[in-house]
């Protein structure tokens, strides 16, 4: 079947008040390209100003707490994001995963918590370098993949997101047979664990994706998106990417 592009806008710990009118320029522009799904996860602070100003945009949060509330300061729960009108919920970011010592059972919770909001979920995983040149990627992704997917969802509000750490922010990226790859087997895994529903399941890469590299990137086999970090912070950045998600149909 065929899988509509999606191309999302991470913009980690970037944004004040008066970059809405950045999202709102993007929002405005992807508009013209009706067959990708365009989404924005800014900082938790950001959500609703940003759903206010450009009502029915899908607007997500990074991450999200595996309880519904309580005593857990600092954190966001999944409904908090729901009811400040986000429709997803990206979780698993390596970020979080090293930087904040999450695990796999930890980031499957947290999917867990996002779909129980009624949240789309974006789930994260990549290798790191080492892994990388030691040949063992695709085990070391499958594995994750494995421990953090959740047993029960609805295929089309659960997205994977194949993010090498070592092509975070840096300018680096795998080559295309590479993701190639990588794509074909967490699609592979994900077929012999829920049959024909992994069809319909979008797989988007993510790492040092820009405007020059990605017609590329997301003309390879089983890459149905993008997961975008720098260049989603400005229009005239993510536009480019948009655009290329949309000529590829
Ligand atoms: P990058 O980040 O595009 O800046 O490499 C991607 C991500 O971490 O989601």
């Amino acid at each position: 079947m065929a899988r509509r592009k999606y191309v999302i806008g991470n913009w980690k710990m970037n944004g004040l008040s008066a970059t809405i009118a950045d999202a709102q320029a993007i929002f405005a522009a992807a508009g013209d390209h009706p067959g990708v799904d365009v989404a924005l996860c800014p900082p938790f602070t950001l959500i609703g100003a940003m759903v206010a100003a450009v009502p029915g945009a899908a607007v997500g949060g990074q991450d999200c707490h595996i309880a519904s509330s309580g005593a857990f300061t600092g954190s966001v729960a999944a409904p908090m994001l729901a009811d400040a009108g986000a429709s997803l919920v990206i979780v698993g970011h390596s970020e979080r995963r090293e930087g904040c010592g999450e695990s796999d059972a930890d980031v499957r919770a947290k999917a867990e918590a996002g779909l129980a909001a009624g949240l789309s979920v974006i789930l994260c995983v990549g290798e790191p370098r080492a892994v990388r040149e030691s040949g063992g990627a695709i085990d070391h992704v499958l594995a994750q993949i494995a421990g953090s997917v959740p047993d029960e969802f609805a295929a089309d509000r659960l997205a994977i997101a194949y993010e090498p750490i070592w092509a975070i922010g840096t300018g680096l990226v795998p080559t295309v047979g590479d993701v190639a790859a990588m794509h074909g087997a967490i699609r592979g895994a994900l077929a012999a664990r829920f049959g024909a529903a992994a069809e319909e399941m979008r797989l988007l890469y993510g790492g040092s994706v820009n405007g020059d590299n990605a017609a590329e990137l997301l003309d390879a086999g089983d890459v149905d998106g993008a997961l975008v970090g720098g260049a989603s912070l400005t229009a005239g950045k993510f536009l480019p990417i948009v655009a290329a998600a949309a000529a590829l149909g």
